[in-house]
């Protein structure tokens, strides 16, 4: 089997600072990532900028810049994102970078080629600030759905022909029932398709910030069009696309933009003759202590300060554990520090000391000899060992907050065990038993840390460090490796502080 793993984030609107919903994708795509490439496969991991449109050129020009030097300056932000996340995205694609632009010309050609795109005139609703057109009907209270303000727009556009396109959407999804997910949010764009598509506007003549349309720089591409491209671009498309990466495609997106994802994308690419990706998941919002968050609310979650008062790994950990994946979820700080203390103090961090600290007074910090193996030895062994897949079960259906319980499961199995065997008398009275025990902590341990790598990247590594495991033997095929008895271990150092 080819293992091979293309995972993307939507590219984040330049108007804006980066907020917790930036972070949320970026984190879920990033352990996604690492799981796969500790797993032996091929992964790219791709993030980036949207940084045409109106919205954009409005707030450049409330600022006094030029667009380009505005998304030149807060691009940054998000490109910095991948530090203070630790991300480890292999590529950060921006739209107004020449690869994109060629990539989206190349896609735009084609569908005219393939007659797919007319021109003609369109008068509608449009809201900025959700860069959408609405129908008369779909207004609430003279507003967008969003609760975004919208004017009335009359101007000559091209047309992409999407109402062709609603009896092989159907088909499609029926064909790849893992293509949306999760199932509720697949019936939604299903019956959303089965509602009856319309042919989508997909330029702009009133607006010259976006790229122009070949041969008729009087319009820009519509900024979805746009931007969905990226997702191709930044693999080669339209001169080399990487059909392995393409084959082997998740996008995830939040619950608000499935629809541009799951219909309109897939839409441009059957009729460009591209299969769509092989799956697209959308995750839940976040509200803020119960509340909705906006900025007019000024309650809008800095991912940095977060990182700066609890560290990324914590973060991460908080964020991709406390709420499944695909519902909405509520942040609040309490429940952060709770997590905190419980999952990573008072669970793995005090196994993880118990266990180091005891080696080094009562091992002469090394490992120990292991002799005959309890009941008791052989069930703690085998929580971790049927770990491994049911953490790939995880990540392939997206349980990312199955991932840590799963894991949880078998560390809180790791510090009742130690109450139970107590080597702390066994030392007294049988040090060969509690040789062993303390063999059996410390595989266990290893293969613990080596599992909690894509949601904890920081603490793992020190820990397995602490453990005397190499970098090179971190990957999921080293996890069966024994450790060595004899081997010195170096003085631990506390991982996870109580907040
Ligand atoms: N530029 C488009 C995406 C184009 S992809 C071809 C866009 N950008 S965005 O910056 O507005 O949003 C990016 C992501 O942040 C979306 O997936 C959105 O769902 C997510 N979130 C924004 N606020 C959020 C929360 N409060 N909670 C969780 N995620 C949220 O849309």
């Amino acid at each position: 089997m080819n293992k091979i793993f293309y995972v993307t984030t939507p590219i984040y609107y330049v108007n804006d600072k980066p907020h917790i919903g930036h972070a949320y994708t970026s984190l879920a795509c990033d352990m996604v990532a690492r799981f796969k490439r500790l797993d032996g496969y091929r992964v790219k991991f791709l993030t980036g900028t949207d940084e045409h449109g109106q919205k954009v050129a409005k707030t450049a020009d409330i600022k006094g810049l030029l667009p380009q030097e505005f998304v030149d300056e807060i691009s940054q932000n998000f490109r910095g994102l991948s530090t203070i996340l630790n991300l480890t995205n292999d590529d950060f694609i921006r739209t107004t970078e020449e690869r994109h632009k060629k990539a989206v010309c190349h896609l735009w050609q084609t569908l005219i080629d393939k007659g797919q795109i007319y021109l003609g005139e369109y008068s509608g609703w449009y809201a900025i600030r959700d860069e959408s057109f609405y129908s008369e009907d779909e207004l609430i209270d003279g507003k967008a759905p969003t609760g975004a303000e919208v004017e009335w727009l009359v101007e000559p556009s091209y047309f992409f022909k999407l109402s062709e396109w609603e009896e092989p959407l159907l088909k499609f999804y029926s064909e790849n029932p893992d293509f949306i997910k999760p199932e509720g949010r697949r019936n939604e764009v299903i019956s959303f398709v089965k509602s009856g598509l319309r042919d989508l506007s997909v330029s702009r003549s009133s607006l010259k910030w976006g790229i122009p349309v070949p041969n008729d720089p009087t319009h820009v591409i519509y900024v979805w069009l746009d931007a969905l491209t990226n997702y191709i671009a930044a693999i080669g498309y339209p001169d080399n696309l990487d059909q392995g990466l393409w084959n082997n495609s998740l996008h995830i997106v939040g619950k608000d933009i499935l629809k541009f994802h799951a219909v309109y994308w897939s839409a441009f690419l059957m009729a460009a003759e591209i299969k769509p990706p092989l799956s697209e998941f959308a995750h839940g919002w976040w509200t803020n202590e119960g509340e909705k968050i906006s900025k007019s609310l000024g309650n809008v979650i800095d991912p940095l300060e977060l990182v700066d008062e609890f560290g990324s790994d914590a973060v991460r950990y908080f964020l991709l554990r406390e709420v499944s994946f695909g519902q909405d979820g509520n942040f609040s700080k309490l429940a952060l520090i709770n997590r905190l203390n419980s999952d990573l103090a008072n669970s793995y961090g005090n196994l993880v000391q118990r266990v180091l600290s005891f080696v080094q007074k009562n091992c002469n910090g090394k490992i120990p000899v292991c002799s005959d193996l309890t009941h008791a030895d052989q069930i703690l062994l085998q929580h971790v060992d049927d770990l491994l897949e049911k953490l790939r079960k995880c990540i392939d259906n997206l349980e990312l907050h199955h991932f840590a319980e799963n894991i949880w499961q078998a560390i809180f199995a790791g510090n009742k065990y130690v109450d139970e065997q107590k080597p702390w008398v066994l030392k007294n009275n049988d040090v060969s038993r509690m040789n062993t025990v303390i063999y059996v902590l410390i595989s266990f341990l290893k293969k613990i840390a080596i599992l909690t790598q894509p949601i904890l990247p920081l603490a793992s590594a020190q820990i397995l460090n602490q453990l005397g495991i190499p970098e090179s033997q971190s990957y999921f095929n080293s996890i069966d490796l024994s450790i060595k008895s004899g081997d010195t271990l170096p003085i631990p150092q506390p991982i996870f502080n109580k907040v």
